[in-house]
């Protein structure tokens, strides 16, 4: 039996220029900053410009990643791309990012709305540890404020765009991907949904007069499955890991409000210095939110060899999870 395990070896992130502050919000919807601010921790977020797609988001994240990592578009085995906003429905998003970065290699996407990340990364994470693949590309990349309802003032503030991206590298040592926890209930598929667009309920004149191409969600139902959902993910994924919250160096959770990362680390009594918070930024990136969020600690040089650190997502579907880290370059495979 091989002990392979995928080591994280590069991180990069895209975000688009444009900023849109909550104070301009407040001129095109009924809300107001302080509201915003103290039920969701969102400041600003950012929009992808009209030229913009999730795809070149995902290949200006990927660049970067493959930089740190060392390693050449042709060295890349696989491509991962975690979405819920593809450029269209088909081809994959995966498959426009692989022909902008130059790859040649197999590349899809995964959809699990904003657990998407956790899910991406443990998928890739797969390919490694079974000695299928030895670098793969796993990406979250956004952009999801082109579906929202701009007078539909429960959702629009929430959203923003960008991607972020990591490499994995086959390692024979003890750091890398230590466990993974996903998790699904297609039941709660009514709470937060884009109707329309899909074979469903194709795009039509009606769906449009019913803005049900935009982001539909019941807030209150999704906000109390988070807050139960992010300590359930967290204690799986870290008992398949063989360690205890305790063992915690960073948590990075997915970046919808403020309010359900303060509550859910209450409830794994997990100090908030541990608890990775940039939503106050960027607002909801869904499947961006995780690596973006990574890529700052890496690149502001806060991370150490050695250090535990846990990806929790969830969102849409229902789905939820995450996945156990040790951080470190790991020898190669
Ligand atoms: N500005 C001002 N007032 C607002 C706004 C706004 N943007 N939005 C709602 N309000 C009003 C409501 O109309 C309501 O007024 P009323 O009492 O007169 O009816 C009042 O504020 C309170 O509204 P609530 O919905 O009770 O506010 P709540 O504190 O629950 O916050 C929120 C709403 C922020 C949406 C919260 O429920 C939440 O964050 N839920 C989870 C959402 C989430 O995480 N989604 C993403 C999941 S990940 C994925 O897959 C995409």
């Amino acid at each position: 039996m091989n002990s392979f395990r995928a080591v994280i070896t590069g991180t990069g992130v895209s975000l688009p220029k444009r900023i849109l502050t909550n104070r301009e919000l407040e001129s095109m919807v009924d809300t107001d900053d302080e509201w915003i601010k103290t039920r969701t921790g969102i400041e600003e977020r950012r929009l992808v410009e009209p030229d913009e797609n999730v795809s070149d988001m995902a290949a200006e994240a990927g660049v970067l990643a493959l930089k740190e990592a060392g390693i050449e578009v042709s060295d890349l085995h696989l491509i991962v791309l975690a979405t819920s906003s593809p450029d269209m429905i088909m081809p994959s998003a995966a498959c426009m990012t692989q022909a902008k970065l130059g790859a040649t290699c197999p590349a899809f996407d995964v959809m699990a709305a904003c657990s998407g990340f956790v899910f991406g990364l443990s998928v890739g994470a797969q390919y490694i540890e079974s000695g299928s693949f030895k670098n793969v590309l796993v990406i979250g990349s956004d952009a999801l404020t082109r579906h929202l309802d701009w007078e539909d003032r429960r959702t629009c503030v929430l959203f923003g765009d960008g991607a972020g991206a990591v490499v994995l590298t086959r390692s024979n040592g003890e750091h890398g991907v230590l466990a993974s926890y996903l998790a699904s209930d297609g039941r709660g598929a009514d709470l937060l949904k884009i109707p329309a667009g899909g074979s469903a309920s194709p795009g039509s004149e009606k769906t449009l007069a019913r803005r049900d191409h935009c982001i539909k969600m019941n807030g209150h139902e999704v906000f109390k499955f988070a807050v139960r959902a992010i300590p359930d993910a967290v204690e799986k994924a870290l008992t398949g890991a063989g360690l205890e919250p305790k063992d915690i160096d960073y948590l990075i959770p997915h970046q919808a409000n403020r309010r359900i990362i303060d509550a859910a680390a209450e409830r794994l009594d997990i100090d908030l210095t541990k608890v990775v918070v940039n939503i106050e930024r960027y607002g909801n990136t869904s499947t961006a939110s995780i690596p973006i969020a990574l890529d700052e600690l890496n690149r502001e040089g806060r991370l150490r060899e050695g250090d535990v650190l846990v990806f929790v997502g969830f969102g849409a579907g229902l789905t939820w999870g995450a996945n156990v880290v040790r951080w470190g370059k790991g020898v190669a495979g």
